[in-house]
């Protein structure tokens, strides 16, 4: 399996399935003395973690992240970055009715065909506990960062969308409720909406908007490494997301270009930024924002007819702790590939010129 490697300079490697011993990572090229902070990574990992509500799946993990090598008194040292977080809560039985027959729309039919032999316990490598890894590593990306801030929140569920742009919202607020929208008239009927799609035995979908202050000018290659492209694999690379739209994104295609552009104050800043902050592929120092769009996940308590892996038509009724609504759970990790991407563009600059 390829594919297992994010970034060009700040690498992060991951490894491990849902219902294996550990799963893990080894960040390489992260450079020498930056200070980390645990308590920072643990409260990233809490906001991933299972179990935090009654709107996220009921599987309960500790998530503890225990680093290996590459920190020593609080610094890093330059040397690779490994770490694992143990896997203590699995019920494989609960999969055991994916052991022949595919989920729709989940990755049992794909891994099966690819590589003919899977690890169908939890969804094994395609399950988006790998995703912890990301976060672990994200959050020593964003320290990395220092003052570059990275928020993400929740702006839709379903049909549900917070309309009110980024800046009339107070960040402060995104975890003050357990959906993390910032709003708290939205977040009420978000919250109430996914116990009424999980009492149906279904899920819903929905999307994070993120954004990324304080970046400096000059982050991004501009050919085939743009960092709004670079993003967008990121962010396309988190199980279930469906979407990615990038500063004015599709509502771009319908404005002339003398309601687009973004006229420029003396000091280079721009009077508004429908570019999202990134021009010709390199960051011009106005804000970075983005929408990522999740779909539903596969796995519903509802009968639905499938196939088996001799072709024949069976009939799958989902089993154990499922999400009904990812993004509440997905905002550290959108923010994570973020910070990830930003980080291995920052390093990348060190080279771009005398
Ligand atoms: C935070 C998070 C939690 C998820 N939880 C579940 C889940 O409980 N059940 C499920 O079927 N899929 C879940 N998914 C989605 C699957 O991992 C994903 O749909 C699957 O790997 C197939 O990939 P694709 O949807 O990107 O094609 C979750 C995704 C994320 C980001």
């Amino acid at each position: 399996m390829a594919g297992n490697t994010f970034g060009n300079f700040f690498k992060l490697t991951t490894f491990g399935e849902s219902h294996g011993e550990a799963i893990g990572g080894v960040i390489d090229g992260c450079p020498a003395g930056v200070s980390i902070d645990l308590d920072a990574i643990e409260n990233q990992m809490m906001r991933r973690r299972p179990g935090q509500s009654d709107i996220v799946t009921q599987r309960k993990e500790a998530d503890t992240v225990r680093f290996l090598s590459g920190i020593f008194e609080g610094k890093t040292t330059g040397a690779p970055i490994g770490f694992i977080i143990e896997n203590t809560n699995q019920k494989p039985a609960d999969y055991t009715h994916i052991k022949d027959s595919y989920r729709p729309s989940h990755a049992d039919y794909t891994f099966d065909k690819k590589y003919g032999h899977r690890d169908y316990r939890g969804g094994g490598r395609s399950s988006a506990r790998e995703t912890a890894c990301r976060v672990a590593a994200g959050a020593i990306a964003s320290q990395l960062l220092g003052a570059i801030a990275i928020t993400g929140y929740v702006s839709s569920v379903g049909d549900l969308t917070l309309e009110k742009p980024y800046q009339k919202l107070d960040f402060n607020t995104v975890d003050s409720n357990v959906v993390r929208c910032p709003d708290a008239e939205m977040a009420s009927k978000m919250i109430a909406k996914i116990k009424e799609v999980k009492k149906q035995g279904d899920t819903i979908g929905g999307i994070i908007t993120c954004v990324i202050q304080n970046v400096p000018v000059g982050l991004g290659e501009p050919v085939f490494d743009k960092l709004h492209a670079q993003l967008g694999k990121a962010m396309l690379s988190i199980n279930a997301v469906k979407g990615f739209e990038f500063g004015s994104g599709f509502k771009g295609a319908t404005m002339n270009g003398s309601e687009h552009n973004d006229l420029f104050n003396q000091d280079g800043t721009t009077k508004s930024n429908l570019s999202g902050g990134v021009q010709g592929g390199i960051s011009n120092g106005m804000d970075i924002y983005f929408r990522v769009a999740f779909k539903p996940v596969a796995t519903i308590m509802q009968k639905q007819q499938t196939i088996n892996s001799k072709g024949e038509k069976v009939e799958m009724q989902g089993k154990g702790r499922h999400d009904p609504c990812v993004v509440p759970r997905a905002v550290p990790i959108v923010e994570a590939m973020a910070a990830l991407t930003i980080a291995d563009f920052w390093l990348a600059n060190k080279l771009s010129k005398l």
